[in-house]
């Protein structure tokens, strides 16, 4: 294991047992950070919270549907009746719910979305705060998108949950600077997670009349870097802001995402 930043900080990474979030918890949990994952999928959430600990880590999986209040809640008051304070919380979990027209887009998607994307985000971070203000100390990390500047169509309820994501992370950060914590979101570009290659890319691509390989190809055209991002990329960041090495910065919306 490198050196331990993070030894005495305990972080919830939601989402945290795959694509970018996984690979946020192993950041952290290779800088020693007791590393609290927040998730539906039982099994996921085990094995990742077995290969962290076996590589030396600490880490904790609680089974959270986000979009009920009553679970985040419920698994907050165990998190906090146990660790008894969260130093960093990095709201990643997201779902990109329905893929259409506004017209055709079913209301029960709006709702499911907007609770997962962003009022899982409100709520956690209310519930942490209460401990960060009284330590004088506390990250928080929203994973937003660039979908809120580059509005694709056939995705408004992700655009505009992930609108609202900047909104509060600008909005909290001014509320809360003066304790000592600050809130930012990063912004990423597309990242090839396993979810998005197996679900999205092939039907991206056909609707563009090229293969899957062209359509990825042409993607990393798309950035300035000739590089698609990666969860690791994503990570690094956390890792920074997370740290105490970023103590001046925040209501920031950082792009990770190659000059795209
Ligand atoms: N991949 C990209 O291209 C990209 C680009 C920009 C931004 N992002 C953002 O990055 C974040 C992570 O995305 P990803 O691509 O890594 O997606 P992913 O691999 O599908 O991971 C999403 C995570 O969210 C959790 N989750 C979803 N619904 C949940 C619910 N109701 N309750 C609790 N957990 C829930 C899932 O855990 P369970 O299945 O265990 O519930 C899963 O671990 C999202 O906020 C996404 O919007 C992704």
């Amino acid at each position: 294991m490198e050196s331990k930043p993070m030894q005495d900080k305990v972080a919830i990474v939601t989402g945290g047992a795959s694509g970018i979030g996984r690979a946020i918890s192993t950041r952290l949990s290779k800088a020693a950070a007791t590393v609290i994952i927040f998730g539906r999928n039982v099994e996921r959430g085990n094995n990742t919270v077995e290969e962290l600990t076996a590589d030396g880590g600490k880490a904790e999986f609680f089974r959270t549907d986000l979009i009920s209040g009553e679970e985040i809640q419920k698994s907050m008051s165990l998190v906090l009746a146990k660790y008894l304070s969260v130093d960093i919380l990095v709201n990643n979990a997201g779902i990109s719910g329905f893929m259409g027209p506004v017209v055709d887009t079913p209301m029960q998607e709006v709702e499911d979305v907007l609770k997962v994307n962003l009022t899982s985000m409100f709520h956690l971070s209310k519930l942490v705060l209460p401990k960060m203000i009284e330590n004088r100390y506390g990250r928080i990390i929203n994973i937003s998108s660039v979908a809120p500047r580059v509005t694709p169509p056939n995705s408004a309820t992700y655009n505009m949950s992930k609108a609202a994501v900047n909104a509060l992370t600008k909005t909290l950060s001014r509320e809360v600077a003066s304790y000592g914590i600050t809130v930012n979101a990063i912004a990423p570009g597309m990242v090839m997670t396993e979810r998005i290659l197996k679900s999205r890319i092939p039907g991206m691509a056909q609707k563009s009349g090229v293969s899957p390989e062209e359509y990825l190809q042409k993607l990393t055209e798309g950035t300035d870097t000739h590089r698609l991002t990666r969860e690791e990329d994503v990570a690094e960041l956390v890792m920074f802001l997370a740290s105490k090495a970023s103590q001046n910065i925040t209501g920031e919306i950082v792009n990770v995402a190659g000059g795209y």
